[in-house]
């Protein structure tokens, strides 16, 4: 679908990227030549995943850094310009989330996921930006977020307050920093299966296959189908897309949502039953 040259000239600073959707994006980025760097907290999956990029021929470093911490993010920033040139493009990919009434967690646990989802966004977004800005060069910035970033969802407040945080920043710097060149973009994805995710929030096969049923399709979301998008959303193909999220779940939420979405359960006799009933209403 694409042609095996369109990130050449992309440096891409993808946090979180060792691992689940962040790391199936580095492989799909790098192999259609983008450099890469990759910015967490687990040095040992870090250097694992830079390894295999490395052994599939990509241009590839990581550095280690909470993005809770705006002086890691520098060192690292410093740290991957130094092997890879200039960095060009960020997504902000890193997150913490799990399940949870609200009720039972600590400040502290709320704070992590805050933190991290919408503090770690906006550092990792100002530390980059104010680069660019003074380089006078354009960027691209791609954040994931979740639909639930527009409807809210219970159980996962926290995760949802931040990623409406997040989607509030896309929509902001969209129109702020165009006159600099750089393009801001969100991707919403559904549910796509990860280690990371599944154990937070669908720790047992019944979870899962709850939230499988929800989707209209009847199957999750695989990790081509996501990167192929955040691919387009990257490239210059998009360069007039700009404050623009794009939900990718299958119609999960749209399906969810509407109000008549529960008679997708009705067997073809009550339709049947329906049909009369409708056709000739005794009122
Ligand atoms: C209740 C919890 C908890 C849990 C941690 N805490 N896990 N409370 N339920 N499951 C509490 C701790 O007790 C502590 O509070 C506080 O949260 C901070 O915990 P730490 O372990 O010290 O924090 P930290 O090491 O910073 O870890 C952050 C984390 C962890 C978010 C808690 O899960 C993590 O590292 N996650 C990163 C990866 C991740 O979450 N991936 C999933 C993304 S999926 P006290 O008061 O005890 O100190 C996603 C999309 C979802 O976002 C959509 C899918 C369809
Ligand atoms: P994941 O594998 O757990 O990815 C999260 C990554 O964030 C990990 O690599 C983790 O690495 C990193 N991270 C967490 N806290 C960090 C911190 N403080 N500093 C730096 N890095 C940190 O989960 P995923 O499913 O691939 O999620 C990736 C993104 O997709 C997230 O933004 C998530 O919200 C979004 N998303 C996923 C789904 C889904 O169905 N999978 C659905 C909607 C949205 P370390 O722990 O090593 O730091």
């Amino acid at each position: 679908m694409f042609s095996p040259d369109l990130l050449k000239d992309r440096n891409i600073l993808i946090t979180g990227g060792a691992t689940g959707l962040g790391r199936s994006m580095a492989f799909k980025f790098g192999t259609l030549g983008a450099s890469i760097g990759i910015m967490s907290r687990n040095e040992r999956r870090l250097s694992g995943t830079v390894d295999e990029l490395r052994k599939a021929g990509i241009k590839a470093t990581y550095h280690v850094a909470d993005v809770r911490n705006p002086d890691e993010i520098h060192n690292a920033a410093d740290a991957i310009e130094n092997e890879i040139g200039e960095i060009n493009a960020l997504v902000n990919n890193a997150a913490g989330n799990f399940i949870s009434p609200l009720e039972y967690l600590s400040p502290n646990a709320v704070d992590s996921i805050l933190d991290i989802v919408l503090h770690g966004t906006f550092y990792c977004t100002l530390e980059l930006g104010k680069r660019w800005i003074a380089r006078k060069k354009g960027a691209t910035v791609l954040n994931i977020v979740t639909t639930y970033a527009t409807t809210g969802s219970a159980y996962v407040a926290p995760s949802a307050a931040a990623k409406a945080g997040v989607l509030a920043l896309t929509k902001s710097l969209a129109a702020e920093w165009a006159k600099y060149g750089i393009r801001h973009v969100a991707i919403a994805p559904g549910a796509f299966p990860t280690d990371g995710a599944w154990s937070r929030l669908a720790p047992t096969k019944d979870l899962s296959d709850r939230m499988l049923e929800r989707i209209p399709f009847k199957r999750f979301g695989t990790h081509e189908e996501l990167t192929d998008l955040a691919t387009f959303l990257m490239s210059d193909g998009a360069s007039f897309i700009n404050g623009e999220a794009v939900v990718i779940d299958g119609g999960e939420s749209i399906a969810n949502a509407a109000q008549f979405g529960f008679l997708s359960g009705l067997s073809e006799d009550q339709w049947k039953a329906i049909r009369e009933m409708t056709r000739n209403p005794k009122a």
